[in-house]
């Protein structure tokens, strides 16, 4: 690996089998970080740490206490912990439930720009959305970023060095119809990362998120074309981004260029937000 700005740091990220995760990994490799590549999904975990001549281990975010071990093996095996990347994540189940919210969402969006408000639909979000979904929805998202940055500052507090980036979305800024689970799982990220940086800035800790706006990853499958064309007409980029571009981003937060990013929250949403 080249040497660069990163050279000898120890980046361990969640969710990095896939998508984000695996872009982010890429970026901070080719800056000279070592790189723990993790996932629930051990294979893709495996693959990606090839790729970019890291390790890798299978992790379910919101396993505390195998967080901790694999926190705890990866900085025992390099001395140190340098970077904290809190990616893992889900969108919304496909079932049916999750797909009429979003077809009412859309269809809604329809009618107002027809003028039809009369028409408008109740989305139902709040009252057709599962126990068992909201549950998981804020384990893997808050409690698992919760999970990494106390497992992260364990390691980082007593060098008084460090970077957490963790990863929240636009939903998290601007919360939609029919997500609530998602939106207030993201929107706690935000929340977290600045009581996180409130405490431990004075350390020269720096703790921040990126909220990205929709990006072509394998997180966006379950949305049909026509669902995918109306959320693309409303970003006024255009388009949607791509991995690398939220990579850069990352990269920033993770390196010493952002000095003086404390508890500072990053949208990334192609005029989204
Ligand atoms: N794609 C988007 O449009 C978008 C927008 C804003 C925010 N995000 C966020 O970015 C992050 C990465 O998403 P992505 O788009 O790369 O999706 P992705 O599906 O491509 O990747 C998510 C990865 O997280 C892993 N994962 C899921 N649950 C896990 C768990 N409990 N423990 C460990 N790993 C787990 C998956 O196996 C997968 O490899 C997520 O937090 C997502 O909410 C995505």
């Amino acid at each position: 690996m080249a040497a660069g700005a990163l050279q000898g740091q120890v980046a361990f990220i969640t969710g990095a089998g896939s998508g984000l995760g695996a872009a982010f990994a890429r970026r901070l490799a080719r800056d000279g970080a070592q790189v723990v590549v993790t996932d629930i999904d051990g294979e893709a975990a495996e693959r990606v740490a090839a790729d970019v001549g890291g390790e890798s281990a299978v992790l379910d975010v919101t396993d505390a206490a195998a967080f901790d071990r694999a926190v705890d093996d990866a900085a025992d095996r390099h001395g140190r912990l340098d970077i904290m990347v809190n990616n893992a994540g889900i969108g919304p189940p496909s079932d049916d439930a999750s797909r009429a919210r979003f077809a009412t969402t859309v269809a809604n969006q329809m009618r107002r720009m027809e003028g039809r408000y009369d028409d408008l639909a109740p989305v139902d979000g709040f009252v057709s959305v599962s126990d068992e979904q909201w549950d998981r929805m804020i384990r893997v998202h808050l409690y698992g970023t919760f999970h990494g940055i106390r497992a992260a500052l364990r390691h980082m507090t007593p060098r008084r060095s460090g970077a957490i980036v963790s990863i929240s979305s636009i939903m998290g800024l601007r919360p939609g119809a029919g997500i609530p689970d998602y939106s207030a799982a993201k929107a706690g990220i935000i929340a977290l990362t600045k009581s996180a940086a409130a405490e431990v800035a004075q350390l020269g800790i720096r703790v921040n998120a990126v909220c990205p706006g929709f990006v072509d990853t394998p997180l966006l499958a379950p949305m049909d074309a026509d669902q995918l064309a109306m959320v693309r007409m409303q970003i006024p980029a255009g388009r949607f981004a791509r991995a690398e571009e939220i990579a850069e981003l990352v990269r920033f937060l993770c390196g010493p260029e952002s000095s003086y990013s404390h508890g500072d929250v990053y949208p990334a949403s192609g005029g989204w937000v």
